[in-house]
């Protein structure tokens, strides 16, 4: 079976698994198959429907080694037709623990089928010491043969199910993660009330009619916020704590860990 079109469903705090996503969708169309990708990260934003003989991608930041929950309600919207899957999960040079399986638990129930995982690593996000330069050309790399691999693969078989990854990495009951202790906040010197936080969260964690106000309850820390302020008006609350914790993890995290394709 060979896929006439491919899209994929993205959810992305700081722009790294948007990136990812944009590059596996460019190998695709290298290889003549039209393909797109969907920003699903906006709270309620509108999902992709799928058409009969898509390829369709989920990709993911891994949090905690968990997929992210907003992201995961976002997928549960969408409709497969026993439609083949690619899962890619960005993560900052850790592990990804059950992310994939809970990822491939949530599309599995809405009619899709994983054929193919890619777990690319990349600039953490939170301890920004960590991975700075990554996704590189190694990353990069192994993005663009999780492309052609899943489209050979799919070629060699006439019925999907022949091409679905049935041991998919992780364990049940999920690792434990309640989230990080610290939360993005707003400088309201800085803040000009614009709203592109409150409209960019997936989290509906930000009071729209007053941005420097965060629900710490709803907030998951993606960082998207701090990325599309236009005022540079937020940043993360922890003080020496968090300073500490990235210095921390800097450390712990420097031995280097590649990007990987199940298949
Ligand atoms: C709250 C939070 C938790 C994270 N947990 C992990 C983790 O468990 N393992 C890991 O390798 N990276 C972890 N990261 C790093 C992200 O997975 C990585 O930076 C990812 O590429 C971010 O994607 P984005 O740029 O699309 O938001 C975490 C980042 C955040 C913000």
């Amino acid at each position: 079976m060979t896929p006439t079109s491919c899209t994929a469903a993205y959810f992305t705090g700081a722009g790294t698994t948007r990136a990812i996503t944009e590059r596996f969708v460019a190998a695709i169309e290298a290889a003549g198959i039209p393909a797109r990708a969907v920003d699903v990260t906006r709270a309620g934003s509108d999902v992709p429907a799928f058409g009969p003989d898509d390829l369709a991608v989920f990709a993911v930041p891994s949090y905690g080694g968990r997929a992210p929950a907003p992201a995961l309600a976002q997928f549960a919207r969408c409709e497969g037709h026993d439609t083949p899957a690619v899962l890619i999960v960005t993560f900052g040079n850790r592990a990804v623990d059950d992310t994939f399986l809970e990822l491939a638990d949530t599309v599995r129930a809405h009619g899709f089928i994983p054929v193919a995982l890619g777990a690319i690593v990349a600039h953490h996000s939170l301890m920004i010491d960590v991975a700075q330069g990554r996704p590189d050309a190694a990353d990069l790399a192994a993005t663009d043969e999780l492309a052609r691999k899943v489209l050979s693969k799919l070629a060699a078989v006439a019925n999907v199910r022949d091409a679905e990854l049935t041991d998919i990495p992780g364990n049940h009951p999920y690792r434990d993660f309640h989230g990080v202790p610290f939360r993005a906040q707003a400088d309201p010197a800085r803040c000009t009330g614009c709203g592109a936080c409150a409209r960019q969260c997936p989290a509906a964690a930000i009071d729209p009619a007053n941005p420097t106000a965060t629900d710490a309850d709803a907030c998951i820390t993606c960082m998207r916020c701090i990325n599309v302020c236009p005022a540079r008006a937020r940043s993360l609350t922890g003080g020496d704590a968090l300073v500490a914790q990235r210095a921390a993890f800097a450390e712990r995290l420097a031995p280097r860990v590649e990007s990987y394709t199940v298949l």
